[in-house]
C-alpha cells in the first residue's frame, strides 16, 4: 500500500464527512477527524479524534489541525457568515502547517446562481484561490437523498421545480471522488462538478424514489406564488422560504443539469443511478424544514 500523509477530515458528524472517513480509514490512511463535538465523532482505524472546533474558532481549529498534510474541508451549514467561517478555517489550516485544502462546495457556484446556497460556496471558492495554499474544489452535485428529505409526510415533494432537470448525485459517489483526490495531487488546482449519470425531472427523479423505497412519493409542481403562501402559512421564516424555493428554481431554471465524466474518471465505477442509491432519509427531514406540527 502507498503511503499517505494524514488527511484531516471535518462534517465527519454528519452525512457526506463520515462517508469520506470511513473510505479514507479503509484505505490504512492517517486520518485527524475534526468536529465541534467530538464525542459524536466515530472511531475509526488509523484516526484521531480532534476538537470541540467549530469553522469560526481559528485557535481551536489550528490546534486540531495540527500534524494533517492535506485538509477535506466539508462544507458548513449556512448561518449567513459561511464565507467567514470557512475562511477562518482556511487560514488555521495554513497557520498549522497543511499543505492542501480540498473544499467542499456545490455545483454550479456561482455569484449570480439562482440556488442561493450556490452564491457562499463561491465565496469560499474565491477565497482559496487567493490563500496562498494548493487547493482543490471539489462541487458536488445536488443530493440524490434531497427530495426523499424535502418531501412532507404524505410523501409529497411540492416546489416550484416545473420540469426543470439535476444530475442527482449520491453521498457515496461524492465521498468516492472525495477520497480518490484526498490521495492524489495531481487535482491540485482543479474544479471537479460531481454530478450523477443522467439530468432527471423531479417527477421522474421522485417516480424512481417511490420504486426504489417502496414508499409513495410523487411530486407536485407549484407556482412561485403558490410555494411561497403555503410555507409562509406553516410558519417558515422567510430567509428559508428564499433558500428553499431557489433550490427547486435552481432545478427548473437548467442550472443543477450538468452531467460530467468525474464519478466514473475519478473512481472508476460509474455514477450510481437515482434508482440504485443506497441511503434514503425519511420524509420532512430536511434542514431547517419545519413539519405542519411546528419547527424541526
Ligand atoms: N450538494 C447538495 O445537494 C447539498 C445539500 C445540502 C447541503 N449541502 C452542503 O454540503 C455539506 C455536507 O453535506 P452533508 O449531507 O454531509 O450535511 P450534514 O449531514 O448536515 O453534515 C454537515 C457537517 O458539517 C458540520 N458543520 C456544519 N457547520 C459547521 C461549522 N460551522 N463548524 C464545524 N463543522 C460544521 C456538521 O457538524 P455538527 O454535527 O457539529 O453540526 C456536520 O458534521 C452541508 O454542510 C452543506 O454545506 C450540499
Amino acid at each position: 500500500m502507498a503511503e499517505h500523509g494524514t488527511v484531516a477530515v471535518t462534517g465527519v458528524t454528519g452525512a457526506l464527512g463520515s462517508r469520506v472517513a470511513a473510505r479514507l480509514a479503509e484505505q490504512g490512511v492517517p486520518q485527524l477527524l475534526v468536529g465541534r463535538s467530538p464525542e459524536r465523532l466515530p472511531e475509526l482505524p488509523a484516526a484521531q479524534r480532534r476538537g470541540p472546533a467549530a469553522y469560526a474558532d481559528a485557535e481551536a481549529m489550528r490546534t486540531a489541525l495540527e500534524g494533517a498534510e492535506t485538509l477535506v474541508l466539508v462544507s458548513g451549514h449556512r448561518t449567513g457568515r459561511r464565507l467567514e467561517e470557512h475562511a477562518t478555517a482556511v487560514e488555521a489550516a495554513i497557520k498549522a502547517g497543511v499543505r492542501r485544502v480540498l473544499y467542499v462546495s456545490l455545483v454550479g457556484a456561482s455569484p449570480i446562481a439562482t440556488y442561493l446556497n450556490a452564491r457562499d460556496q463561491w465565496l469560499t471558492e474565491q477565497f482559496l484561490a487567493g490563500a496562498g495554499i494548493r487547493h482543490t474544489i471539489l462541487r458536488a452535485g445536488i443530493y440524490t437523498s434531497t427530495p426523499a428529505a424535502l418531501a412532507d409526510e404524505d410523501f409529497v415533494v411540492r416546489g416550484p421545480g416545473g420540469d426543470g432537470r439535476a444530475a442527482f448525485v449520491t453521498h457515496d459517489d461524492i465521498a468516492a471522488v472525495i477520497t480518490a483526490a484526498a490521495l492524489d495531487d495531481q487535482y491540485d488546482g482543479a474544479t471537479l462538478e460531481i454530478t450523477g449519470p443522467e439530468a432527471l425531472t423531479l417527477d421522474e427523479a421522485v417516480t424512481r424514489i417511490a420504486a426504489a423505497t417502496g414508499r409513495p412519493y410523487r411530486y407536485e409542481p407549484e407556482t412561485f406564488e403558490q410555494a411561497f403562501a403555503q410555507r409562509w402559512r406553516r410558519g417558515v421564516s422567510g430567509t428559508q422560504i428564499e433558500t428553499w424555493i431557489s433550490w427547486y428554481q435552481a432545478i427548473a431554471r437548467g442550472e443543477v443539469a450538468m452531467v460530467t465524466d468525474v464519478v466514473p474518471r475519478l473512481t472508476g465505477a460509474p455514477a450510481t443511478a437515482v434508482e440504485d442509491a443506497a441511503w434514503w432519509p425519511s420524509p420532512n427531514t430536511a434542514r431547517g424544514i419545519p413539519t405542519r406540527q411546528g419547527e424541526s
